[in-house]
């Protein structure tokens, strides 16, 4: 059989992938204050639909779980209506999409929000850090109130809710963000998870919020195959500390397996290295490598069996028709990282796919920076 490569084509959730290459989840905030996506995010994914999938920015499934400017969520009428179109110019040119549901949990700042409801956590511990709003600048996160045992059940429901308004806007799956220190990893983890009852304390009980919330999400998609997750083991990107991430995360990851995932995919860390070497064989499922991947590592990652996909964050920005470019062997353009966040169209629909006459040796090759972006 010939070597797996970046451009071999694959096989996720019932569809076949022209290639190994999945667009990041990236918020980049062009969404409303009310959290409407913009219609020019109809153009964005459209112009990146050759990625095998496309996984959206983190989308919110309530107000509670915004705290970011100008961030999409889908919880209203007018939210899921405002996807359709999105989902249905990435179908038209043969792309697929899966939505990224991430409750910030205690992540945000109330001038960001259109609640006045408190940011909720699995225990009242503020996140060290800031974050920008556009009244006040620069902010503090805002000090979470810690979640009720009874109100997690309501919590859950958001994300089942989340799953079943992405089913109804054409995505063709969901993925549950349990990373970058929001709500779930916030349970998963030591460093924000204080709690004595069963959502606390040892690791099984820590693993509980994920598990139900990846059920509940399962029951409301029909099939588990249109459902993933990831996760950042490791990262300490929102102030988020775990005792053990190796521990914790090969636990969850044996406990997700049996469930018929569409994917786990992984975001690696200097300080997790070996990441997808633990975690792959715990996982008997398609399996998505992150984190500062290119055209060399993502083939040689692929050729050593370490994942089936590979997922490009910023070189996606930059470069809409990434496969292409691969293809070739074509000069890559630097994503901007000072129109990452900014509204309107410059450093979001204005990245140029190549032009098919010019041939890859009449540009100059530019080796790609790699900016050290905030993931998130
Ligand atoms: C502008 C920007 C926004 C991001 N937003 C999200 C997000 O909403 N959800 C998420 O899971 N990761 C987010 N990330 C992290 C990316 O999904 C990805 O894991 C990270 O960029 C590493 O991949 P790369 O080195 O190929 O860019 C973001 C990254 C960037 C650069």
């Amino acid at each position: 059989m010939p070597e797996v490569t970046l451009l071999t084509t694959g096989r996720l959730d019932g569809f076949d992938t022209p290639n190994r290459m999945v667009m990041a989840p990236m918020t980049r905030s062009r969404a409303s204050a009310a959290g409407v996506p913009s219609e020019l995010a109809i153009e964005y994914y459209a112009q990146r639909a050759s990625a095998g999938l496309i996984i959206t920015e983190g989308t919110a499934p309530s107000a509670a779980g915004s705290g970011y400017p100008r961030t999409p969520s889908i919880y209203s009428p007018e939210q899921i209506a405002a996807w359709r179109p999105i989902t249905d110019a990435v179908h038209a040119r043969g792309g697929h999409m899966f939505l990224q549901i991430m409750h910030v949990g205690r992540i945000g700042h109330a001038a960001n929000r259109v609640t006045d409801a408190r940011l909720v956590a699995p225990s009242a511990i503020r996140a060290a850090g800031q974050m920008w709003t556009d009244s006040l600048g620069l902010q503090d996160n805002d000090i979470p109130r810690a979640l009720d045992t009874r109100e997690i059940p309501g919590v859950v429901a958001e994300y089942a809710q989340a799953t079943r308004h992405a089913l109804a806007a054409g995505f063709d799956g969901v993925e549950l963000h349990s990373a970058s220190g929001y709500l779930p990893m916030q349970f998963l983890s030591t460093g924000s998870n204080h709690r004595t009852d069963v959502y606390g304390g040892n690791l099984q009980n820590r693993l509980r919020f994920v598990l139900e919330t990846l059920e509940a999400m399962i029951e409301a998609a029909g099939s588990a195959s249109r459902v993933g997750i990831k996760i950042s083991p490791a990262i300490p990107f929102n102030d988020i500390q775990d005792d053990d991430p190796a521990e914790t995360y090969s636990a969850l990851a044996r406990a997700i397996s049996p469930m018929g995932l569409a994917y786990l995919h992984v975001m690696r860390s200097a300080t997790l290295p070996d990441v997808f070497e633990t975690l792959r064989p715990l996982f008997h499922g398609p399996f998505l490598a992150g984190g500062g991947f290119g055209l060399e590592s993502g083939t040689a990652a692929l050729a050593a069996g370490l994942a089936d996909f590979i997922v490009f964050g910023k070189l996606f920005v930059s470069n809409p028709d990434l496969p292409a470019r691969f293809a070739r062997r074509a000069a890559l353009a630097d994503p901007d990282l000072s129109t990452f966040y900014t509204p309107g169209p410059k450093g979001y629909i204005d990245y140029p796919a190549l032009d098919n006459a010019a041939s890859s040796e009449a540009e100059p090759h530019r080796v790609s920076r790699r900016p050290e972006a905030e993931p998130r």
